[in-house]
């Protein structure tokens, strides 16, 4: 039997042979986004090892389907945890939206109970009630994360009374992926999905970015905003809920390692990878590719 089927095989049975050993936090984006959320975890809790995966070859993953985003956030997941990762944060709206539930409910019980793979979503919304006074929220986010209906929902249940209004933004992450997010184009990409979305509701007072590559546009959507208006980028309340998820599950904290140490995977070019993750986190990083179709 071919090897390829062999270990399709072990995969799909749940005995993969996934290693046993402590391993690095994973974390993983469509592509460059996910960065800065990296960048605020590592910056908490800095003596933890990371790995940070990227799927810049098939970014963005606004525009796809649910089965297409699963699928690849999927393979994402199985390639991390083959590199020895117990935890993996989807550090995107995009995939937590699209794939989170089905990888927690169907996948990790076939894999390795034992093992967690947590999203971006819920950490965003808990703050939202304590953070807005109107009790009105924006949210802008890809066309997948909006049309999924995620935050809504989230909102919904878990507070009823705040009214939400989301905003689409589907040019956004190309603009940063493509480098151009300091450019007059983003000026006006920006300008046209916020207009329109204080036009909905001007009694919005938090704006949620859910999306992970929108920080760097942090200036121009600052710039388009009512004053007044609390912006609420994703990184830190990310990294905070997830040093409060350790505290609350040793056993957990004691499966990873703590060494400082980071690597970055992209499934696109290392030097463009290395190029762009430099504006990201403003140091240079050196990147290694890896394919996970
Ligand atoms: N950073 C991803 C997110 O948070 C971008 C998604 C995309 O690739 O379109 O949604």
């Amino acid at each position: 039997m071919p090897l390829r089927y062999v270990l399709f095989f072990f995969r799909r049975t749940g005995m993969e042979g996934f290693s046993e050993k402590a391993g690095a936090i994973g974390i993983f984006d469509s592509g460059y986004g996910g960065l800065t959320v990296f960048d605020k975890i590592r910056r908490l809790m800095p003596q933890y090892d990371y790995i940070y995966l990227g799927d810049n070859a098939r970014a963005p993953y606004g525009p796809r389907s649910f089965e297409v985003v699963y699928r690849f956030t999927r393979q994402a997941v199985v390639r991390l945890f083959e590199e020895g990762c117990q935890l993996v944060i989807l550090a995107c709206n995009t995939a937590s939206a699209k794939a989170l539930r089905s990888i927690q409910q169907r996948d990790l019980p076939e894999w390795d109970a034992t093992r967690r793979v947590l999203g971006v979503i819920r950490p965003t919304v808990e703050l939202m009630d304590q953070l807005s006074r109107t009790k009105h929220v924006g949210i802008v986010g890809t066309v997948g994360t909006v049309s999924s209906g995620s935050y809504q929902l989230e909102l919904a249940k878990m507070f009823p009374h705040i009214q939400v209004t989301a905003e689409a933004c589907p040019m956004w992450v190309p603009l940063v992926e493509n480098n151009e997010f300091a450019s007059p184009g983003a000026d006006y990409f920006v300008k046209r999905h916020l207009e329109h979305l204080f036009a909905q509701d001007d009694k919005i007072d938090t704006l949620i970015l859910g999306c992970t590559h929108y920080p760097l546009l942090l200036d121009k959507i600052r710039r388009y905003t009512p004053d007044g208006v609390t912006l609420l980028p994703q990184g830190e309340c990310v990294a905070r809920s997830l040093q409060d998820y350790l505290h609350r599950h040793p056993e957990m904290d004691a499966k990873l390692t703590k060494e400082g140490h980071c690597r970055f995977l992209t499934t696109e070019a290392t030097d463009k990878f290395s190029e762009a993750a430099t504006l990201f986190l403003s140091y240079p990083v050196s990147a290694e590719q890896v394919i996970i179709d």
